[in-house]
């Protein structure tokens, strides 16, 4: 099957921190991708901007080494210098008032117009003003606004407000790019576009669900950040939160923005308080050559957790008693992430043989190897009577989609493109941010209340003992966790 691609108009996308790391490591090479799928038009513009003072040359060496290192075999495309000719470098530094002006001049009236922070939160506030300043905040304009977007409830306020003075909600893109992976968006499409699985999704056939977001890497490297987050702020009030609203809402009455952000609004304030004894904190501990989180961060005193293990409850309607098991850590044992919905029992086997049915689940994969496994029991194929055996039937997005499969977009590129379209049903609408942010920070209050440590974990393990625990004291199990 090709995958069909719909270019986009011409725009000028302007990435103020165009030298950073993501914007090196996603943004760039993203960009880079979806012009060599024929989805940029020639006359798209991406005018890097940072502190650092370069002329655009230099900038397009930067670009294409960051090509080279994270986009592989792709540095000898032919198109790669089409593509960097596209993109343009203003030195900028936000608080001062050169630059602007330069900035200003090379953005072209009649065509899209994004701008991309991919900056510290702190510089937020200075660029909004910079651009108001200058006229750069007009009614067309599109802004990108990355991830930490608050740090609680009242700084996320703060900024939707500073926000709102000068940008609608309908001009603001919050990225959470767990929302722009293939599986996600699959998601939507298996609920909404068949009948099967509708009636059978709801407290009385669903047991419970497990969402999973498990990595192998540890936080070296951005240290200074993380241990002011931790993994519930980090993962949980956004990529694992979004996860699970899709999953529990209701069925939105169009796909578009606003329908589809209610529904997951109504999911995020039918949240029930967490029960302190219903959250497990961890911190992985050094082994061998590997550190320590405490040592990773710097910080030998550090209480920040980096895995959390959490059992939430939605009071509503359609789930009320069917609990969402949580779970998501740095250096564990595999790189998986995972949505599965344990069916209940058949309420009665009729069938006398020693393997009992079990229950039937559907696994949603976002990675690695996107793709959906549905769980069931069958015959055990061949003579001996009747035996049951469960089985997988198993899909791969990649496989399913054509014979050499589909290259499936990063999430980035999708966001990026979106962007363009005008199409933000894939973003975070402020409400929502601030809705996830009451429901964690009385947890992460209360933890920073207490005098508690988290528990200590081994590096490539499922977490800590206590995580087993809390499914356990239920007569439940986590899904192994393995790549
Ligand atoms: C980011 C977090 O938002 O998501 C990181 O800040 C985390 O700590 C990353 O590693 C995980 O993203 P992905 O797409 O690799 O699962």
């Amino acid at each position: 099957m090709v995958s069909r691609v719909i270019p986009v108009e011409a725009f000028d996308l302007v990435i103020f921190g165009a030298t950073g790391d993501l914007a090196q490591r996603k943004i760039l090479p993203g960009l880079f991708r979806r012009f060599v799928a024929g989805q940029m038009p020639d006359d798209a513009r991406i005018i890097g901007s940072a502190r650092t003072r370069m002329e655009a040359g230099e900038f397009r060496d930067q670009v294409r080494a960051a090509i080279a290192a994270h986009d592989g075999p792709r540095i000898d495309h032919p198109q790669l210098d089409a593509f960097l000719q596209l993109l343009d470098y203003v030195p900028l530094d936000a608080g001062a008032p050169d630059g602007w002006a330069d900035l200003r001049g090379r953005l072209r009236p009649d065509v899209v117009r994004a701008v991309y922070f991919s900056v510290a939160p702190s510089l937020f506030a200075t660029l909004v003003q910079g651009m108001s300043e200058q006229g750069l905040a007009d009614a067309d304009t599109r802004i990108v606004v990355e991830k930490p977007f608050g740090h609680d409830l009242a700084s996320a306020r703060a900024l939707n407000e500073m926000l709102s003075q000068h940008f609608s909600e309908a001009q603001i893109y919050r990225i959470d790019h767990y929302l722009g992976k293939e599986t996600v968006q699959n998601l939507m499409a298996v609920r909404f576009a068949n009948i099967l699985l509708e009636p059978l999704w709801n407290a009385h056939y669903v047991d419970h669900v497990q969402i999973t977001v498990a990595e192998t890497v540890g936080v070296a490297g951005r240290g200074g950040y993380y241990d002011d987050a931790g993994a519930m702020r980090d993962m949980v009030q956004n990529h694992l939160m979004q996860l699970l609203c899709l999953i529990a809402m209701e069925p939105p009455v169009r796909f578009d923005p606003d329908a589809v952000r209610d529904e997951k609004l109504k999911v995020l304030r039918a949240l029930a308080p967490v029960a302190p004894d219903d959250i497990v904190r961890g911190q992985y501990r050094g082994a061998g050559a590997i550190a320590g989180y405490a040592e990773d961060v710097d910080n030998p005193d550090s209480r920040t957790e980096s895995f959390v293990a959490l059992k939430v409850r939605l009071v509503n309607w359609r789930w009320q008693g069917t609990p969402f098991y949580l779970r998501t850590g740095k250096r564990l044992r595999a790189r998986a992430s995972e949505i599965a919905i344990v069916f209940r029992m058949p309420p009665h086997s009729i069938f006398d043989t020693p393997e009992l049915p079990r229950a039937n689940e559907l696994v949603i994969r976002l990675q690695p190897d996107e793709g959906m496994d549905l769980k069931m029991m069958i015959k055990e194929p061949g003579p001996g009577g009747m035996r049951l055996v469960p089985v997988a039937l198993d899909m791969s997005f990649a496989e399913a989609l054509g014979e050499d499969g589909v290259d499936l977009p990063d999430a980035y590129e999708r966001l990026i493109m979106d962007v363009i379209r005008g199409n933000q049903t894939l973003f975070m609408r402020g409400d929502e941010v601030e809705a996830a942010w009451a429901w964690t920070d009385p947890v992460v209050d209360a933890w920073a209340a207490g005098t508690a440590r988290p528990e200590p974990y081994d590096p490539g393990s499922a977490g800590p003992d206590a995580a087993t625990q809390l499914m356990q004291r239920d007569g439940r199990r986590w899904r192994d966790m393995r790549n």
